[in-house]
């Protein structure tokens, strides 16, 4: 039997690992982490993360051929084929602070690796790491005299929050970089015969190592690309008159350019575009390629831009001063169908709107009051850091209320901002929200989920991103 470990239960270990023990039921999957609470959660009823579907697969697996351990060490000196999927955050201090990836974890889980095997593994890339990161940690675990040997892999993942299941039965493609040697062909192969139990053979893309490690920074920062051009185009719109979704539409059935990925919001979040694209961003400047670097810096400037007007679109709406208003903010999570918050746009709108002195009464339909209040009282790049995985009591932001109840959160409100694009907005009884707020009401629609006529009509003043004034 082919002995699979993960290093790191996370939100990519977790529901990969699971997958992978689903679909090949001839290879034992065991997955580990350093954090207690997490393996304790992963072995409980009440998993550490949410995804849709996730639940199903790990019951149907779990103590079959899936299992959740700390036990670090033992399960990676037994197993054939070990997977990397620690924490890669932006480095906080020092030599590239700001910018560079952390490769503390990685480096740190490869030194361990070294240390306990006892026989040849395949260690795989999972994390996203910078380019050439493949070389680094060969270094690392070649440097030992014990004649064991190590192939590594780059098999970035390319599943998305609150789809993760979806892509993982379903990927557009499974990208998988070695040497170009026998043995490192070996090593593909044997991974490629992993995902071949239920990914079709021409959605496999084999390369050479260095071309999976930055197609995975790559495909990253064109994405966000995207969202940072949708976005830089609903400035436009609101400054003519065009409305953004036209826009998307109009272009998005030009089958060269594709419909996906046109949502005109308040600012990408989520764990990985930002830093990605900052790593890619260092990795440029590092090569001497400044223009290339500025090039990508832009998406990132482009997106706290839009964050910022965000901001100052309420308070100048609201007569230029939020202060001791009551704002009622519905949706925190960095997008839908998850209660993952890392680099939410939630968390710079809410600063911001603190920042002007306003009162914030906060509902998410997955979020805790604990994560709403550690987040908006946590330094930049701070969260990625494994500490804070830990339970800790966050001194609470007290002009902050968290609700458990949109009507409740809306109650005597002057404005209602909607920074996650939650399916339940849509159907929100906004004539009754309207009935209980201080007048005028105003709402601010970060995602454009509402209908802004119908809300015009019960006498909102309504400001949606990219949409006529
Ligand atoms: P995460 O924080 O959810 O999980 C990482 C886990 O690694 C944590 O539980 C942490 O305790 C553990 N860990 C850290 N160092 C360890 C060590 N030395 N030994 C054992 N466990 C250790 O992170 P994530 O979201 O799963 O992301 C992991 C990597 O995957 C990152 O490089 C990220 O860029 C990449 N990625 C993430 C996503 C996503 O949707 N979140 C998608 C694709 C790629
Ligand atoms: C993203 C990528 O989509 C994945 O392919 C990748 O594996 C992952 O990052 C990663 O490397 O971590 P994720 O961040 O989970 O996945 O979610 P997305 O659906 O990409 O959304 C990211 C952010 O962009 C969210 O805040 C979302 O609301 C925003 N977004 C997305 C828009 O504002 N407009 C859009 O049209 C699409």
């Amino acid at each position: 039997m082919v002995k699979i470990c993960c290093i790191g239960a996370g939100y990519v270990g977790g529901p990969t690992m699971a997958v992978i023990a689903l679909k090949c039921p001839s290879i034992e999957v065991v997955v580990v982490d350093i954090s207690v609470p997490r393996i304790t959660a992963w072995n409980s009823d009440t998993l550490p993360i949410y995804e849709p579907g996730l639940d199903e697969v790990v019951k149907q697996c779990r103590g079959k051929n899936l299992f959740f351990s700390t036990d670090v060490e033992k399960h990676v000196s037994e197993a054939d084929i070990i997977f990397v999927s620690v924490n890669t955050p932006t480095k906080t201090r020092g030599l590239g602070a700001g910018k560079a990836a952390d490769l503390t974890y990685w480096e740190s889980a490869a030194r361990m690796i070294a240390d306990v095997s006892k026989s040849d593994k395949i260690v795989v890339e999972k994390s996203t790491v910078p380019v050439k990161t493949a070389e680094a940690i060969e270094k690392i675990l070649t440097h030992n005299s014990k004649g064991i040997k190590y192939q590594i892999l780059s098999n970035p993942e390319f599943l998305a929050e609150g789809t993760a299941i979806k892509d993982l039965f379903n990927p557009d493609r499974v990208l998988i970089g070695g040497r170009e040697t026998p043995d490192g062909q070996k090593a593909v192969k044997a991974l490629k015969d992993v995902y071949a139990h239920w990914v079709p053979e021409d959605r496999i893309i084999c390369s050479n190592l260095w071309s999976a490690e930055l197609s995975k920074l790559a495909a990253n920062a064109f994405l966000a690309q995207r969202i940072s051009s949708v976005n830089a185009m609903s400035a436009l719109c609101e400054a003519t008159g065009a409305n953004v979704a036209e826009v998307s539409h109009a272009i998005g059935t030009d089958t060269r350019i594709g419909s996906k990925f046109l949502n005109s919001s308040v600012g990408f979040g989520g764990s990985c575009f930002q830093k990605d694209i900052l790593n890619l961003v260092y990795i440029c400047e590092c090569n001497g390629l400044t223009e290339v670097a500025n090039y990508w810096k832009q998406v990132i400037k482009v997106n706290d831009y839009q964050k910022n007007r965000f901001v100052n679109r309420i308070v100048s709406s609201m007569f230029n001063t939020v202060s001791r208003k009551k704002i009622a903010v519905l949706g925190f999570a960095f997008k839908k169908d998850t209660s993952d918050t890392r680099e939410t746009p939630a968390i710079d709108v809410c600063k911001g709107l603190l920042g002007d002195n306003a009162r914030l009464s906060i509902y998410d339909p997955l979020v805790t009051e604990d994560q709403i209040q550690r987040d908006l009282s946590m330094n930049k790049f701070d969260w990625d850091h494994p500490i804070h995985l830990q339970p800790m009591s966050p001194t609470s932001v007290k002009e902050v209320s968290i609700v458990w109840d949109v009507y409740e959160a809306t109650k005597d409100a002057h404005g209602v901002c909607i920074l996650t694009e939650w399916d339940e907005f849509k159907t929100l009884d906004f004539q009754r929200i309207y009935a209980n707020m201080q007048k005028p009401a105003f709402v601010f629609d970060g995602r454009n989920v509402v209908d802004v006529e119908k809300l015009r009509e019960i006498g909102f003043i309504v400001y949606s991103i990219g949409k006529p004034l």
